[in-house]
């Protein structure tokens, strides 16, 4: 069954993956490329509060003028902050400075996420996703997206924050062992591109069959928002 999920997931973004400027191609094994960690982890960030197209011109330009993170650590604050203008979210710049340096100071990124979590500008879902992208580990990567496709998928009634537990026990049970960066990647472009907020396309997905939310007719409904 949870196996079921993650191979019929797996298989649909091995067909409709979107190529992205940060991503390996699906099924791909993982580059072996010293600047890997540091695209994936650059991209990771910038997406944090901001849309992907939003984000492709800036990784664009961020990786062509700094390729690596120690290009990035010996930057001078000023420049980054610059480059960064009309991101949005500033704080995410010093932290950005922060991390390079930290980084390069170690050696490069850490591979755990429990590692990956002490860098400056990296919370649980950041590092989960660095972890399970640039790494391979499997990690449980759970953002706004993957909440509604997990929500959906199991039938989750229970109001948001409290149904974060839940969600996140059920996105753990069928996150696979083998590809857990494209498990994830293909979570969230499953959930922005199939399984949106509203109106979503049932009759494209490729876990129609399994969701429990569309055969009791509420998928539409959930994730069940906070009372204000
Ligand atoms: N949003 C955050 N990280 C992403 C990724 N790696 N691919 C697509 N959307 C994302």
């Amino acid at each position: 069954m949870t196996a079921s999920i993650s191979d019929a997931l797996l298989d649909w973004y091995d067909r409709n993956a979107r190529a992205l400027p940060w991503r390996n191609p699906p099924g791909a094994p993982l580059p072996d490329d010293a600047a890997w960690p540091y695209r994936v982890w650059l991209s990771e960030v910038m997406l944090q509060q901001t849309t992907v197209a939003a984000v492709k011109p800036y990784f664009e330009a961020f990786t062509r003028r700094w390729p690596t993170v120690e290009d990035l650590a010996a930057a001078p604050e000023d420049d980054v902050m610059a480059a960064w203008a009309g991101l949005g979210y500033y704080s995410r710049a010093r932290n950005l400075v922060k991390c390079a340096r930290a980084v390069a100071a170690r050696g490069g990124f850490p591979a755990e996420e429990a590692g990956l979590r002490e860098l400056p500008g990296l919370g649980a879902y950041t590092s989960a996703a660095i972890a399970a992208i640039a790494f391979g580990r499997r990690a449980v990567v759970v953002d706004a997206n993957v909440e509604r496709v997990v929500a959906r998928l199991f039938a989750l009634r229970q109001p948001l924050p409290g149904a974060r537990k839940p969600i996140r026990e059920k996105a753990e049970a069928i996150t696979p062992e083998m590809r857990a960066g494209d498990f994830a990647q293909a979570m969230m472009d499953l959930g922005s591109q199939v399984c949106t907020a509203k109106a979503p396309r049932c009759l494209l997905c490729p876990l129609s069959s399994d969701c429990e939310g569309r055969e009791k007719g509420i998928a539409e409904s959930l994730p069940i928002k906070p009372a204000k």
